[in-house]
């Protein structure tokens, strides 16, 4: 039977395979390409708000203690469900206006940033663009 299994069956192996893995992945690219717009909710960068608390989230450095989206530091709660979780915007720029000067006795905790009202909104904006992304249900529960 060995001789069945030709130089050329091999050939053929190897291009069909490699053509038909070819097709797979171009057909799933673009079905990347027509999904991954509609579910990142783009339109929402059109926001001033959300840019500029996207900046804020950069210079201060949030994540090197928070996580977005799973990706960061696992020091301090994940925040790309943040909103959800304390119920508003409103909700996390009281949090974030309410820390202590001298963070909590005893731990390392959430700095006081002495943020103004425009930029607390600005950062709340972000956050709450975040929550919007439709990452298929992740994190699988509000604590994040
Ligand atoms: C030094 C570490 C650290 C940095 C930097 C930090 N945080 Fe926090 N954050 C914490 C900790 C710890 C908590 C948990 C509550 C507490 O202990 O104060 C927290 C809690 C929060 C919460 C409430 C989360 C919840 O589920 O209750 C929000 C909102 C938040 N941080 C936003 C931010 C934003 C926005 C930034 C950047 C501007 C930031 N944090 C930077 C440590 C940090």
């Amino acid at each position: 039977m060995s001789e069945a299994f030709t130089t050329s069956t091999a050939r053929n192996i190897f291009y069909g395979g490699t053509m038909f893995f070819l097709l797979v992945f171009l057909a799933l690219t673009y079905q990347t390409e027509q999904v991954i717009p509609k579910r990142d909710k783009r339109e929402m960068l059109a926001d001033p708000n959300v840019v500029a608390g996207k900046k804020l989230w950069e210079v201060n450095n949030c994540i090197g203690c928070h996580s977005l989206l799973g990706e960061g530091a696992y020091f301090a709660p994940e925040l790309g469900n943040v909103v959800a979780r304390l119920g508003s915007q409103e909700a996390v720029m009281a949090f974030i206006q309410s820390r202590p000067k001298e963070g909590v006795p005893g731990r390392r905790s959430m700095p006081q940033f002495n943020f103004t009202d425009q930029q607390l909104k600005e950062i709340a904006a972000f956050l709450n663009y975040v929550g919007q992304i439709d990452t298929a249900k992740w994190p699988p529960n509000i604590q994040g």
